[in-house]
């Protein structure tokens, strides 16, 4: 063990996800527990680094929060200290603040700061550690499940069984009514949360980022099914899925995000592309951030749980500048360095793409 550590720092940042508190929660107890430290939450992400916004948190401030959504901290994807937005004479610049950061940490006497995030702020983390030298151990939180280098992030399970329920809905509706519908679930430029829901929700078609597809084919299927007798269809289309030859539908853009693109809107466009070339009546649901909310899963209680105490572990063996990963069944660590930067795609011709089609769904393509 080592014996300089006395008090750690935590934050979550980034897009918030089903899991944060659990982590936080075992942050904490392994941290007073297991090895008599203290430890200070710093608020909103960066943000809070930037600004001086802490608070101690005890074992107290973590009761009943291992069910809870969301994150006491708070957090934000905006507020990165390397390109921080300034107001400077009624204009808006950006600056490198990051030596506020340096300077925080050593105002609260923390001797590593855990930082829990996806990959923006996993990226921020990294640059930290390599180069602002600070002792940065990484968690990896997203609903999206992109990071290459863990089995699995938590919040994904969550993410899922929300999408699956909102599928299930659906489907009572639809055949009740004979109308096409077609759910945008979140995910990025990753397809998890639409083929994983669409395979446990029996979608008829999953429309995926790494699969373009084209309107045609997606008719054919819908045309297909209603010669069978089957006069209602479910299209779940990831919110990064685009047609050949076409471009991800592009909700804004945001310059001071950590993803200044913000996807949105494929839902309405494909219900509408339908309904003109079908003549059936096509509607469109966006999941949006309920995707994001309410308790956490218990896989996702238990994964968080098991981040938590590995990144107090890997902070008291001095392995910084690295991030817990899911290597099932085991819990391991990963050069930060490694883990960004790299997304983890749904491989085109992977088990679960194959079986689908094997089940008659259709990707469009
Ligand atoms: O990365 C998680 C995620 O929910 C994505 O699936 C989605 O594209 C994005 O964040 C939405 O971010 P925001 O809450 O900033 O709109």
């Amino acid at each position: 063990m080592n014996k300089k550590i006395r008090k750690i720092g935590v934050l979550t940042g980034g897009g918030d996800c089903p899991g944060l508190n659990a982590v936080i929660r075992a942050v904490v107890k392994t941290a007073i527990r297991e090895y008599r430290l203290s430890v200070t939450g710093f608020e909103n992400g960066f943000g809070g680094l930037i600004q001086n916004r802490a608070r101690d948190l005890t074992e107290k401030d973590v009761i009943g929060i291992l069910p809870r959504g969301g994150t006491i901290l708070g957090t934000t994807n905006r507020d990165n200290p390397f390109y921080y937005p300034i107001m400077i004479n009624g204009e808006r610049v950006f600056k490198d603040v990051s030596d506020r950061i340096v300077e925080n940490i050593n105002i609260h006497d923390i001797d590593a700061l855990i930082i829990i995030g996806g990959d923006g702020s996993l990226s921020i983390g990294k640059e930290l550690y390599e180069k602002k030298g600070l002792p940065v151990v990484g968690v990896p939180k997203t609903i999206d499940n992109d990071l290459s280098a863990t089995d699995q992030t938590f919040g994904f399970d969550t993410a899922l069984e929300t999408a699956t329920e909102a599928i299930d809905k659906l489907h009572t509706t639809a055949e009740s009514h004979h109308r096409i519908i077609v759910l945008e679930v979140m995910g990025r430029y990753a397809g998890w949360i639409a083929l994983e829901a669409g395979l446990a929700g029996g979608a008829d078609v999953i429309l995926i980022p790494e699969i373009p597809y084209t309107l045609e084919n997606v008719v054919r299927k819908i045309h297909a099914r209603q010669d069978k007798g089957k006069t209602f269809s479910i299209v779940v289309a990831a919110e990064g899925a685009k047609p050949v030859g076409g471009e991800m539908v592009v909700q804004r853009r945001v310059e001071d995000s950590f993803e200044p693109i913000r996807l949105g809107g494929i839902g309405n466009v494909v219900a509408y592309q339908i309904e003109e070339a079908t003549g059936l009546e096509t509607r469109a649901t966006v999941l949006g951030h309920l995707q994001r909310g309410g308790s956490p899963t218990p896989f996702d209680r238990i994964l968080a749980t098991r981040y938590g105490a590995g990144a107090v572990n890997l902070v008291m063996s001095g392995r910084f500048g690295e991030m817990v990963c899911l290597r099932t069944p085991n819990i391991e660590s990963v050069p930060l360095a490694k883990a960004v930067g790299e997304q983890r795609l749904v491989p085109i011709d992977g088990d679960m793409v194959r079986t689908a089609r094997q089940i008659g769904i259709s990707f469009g393509d």
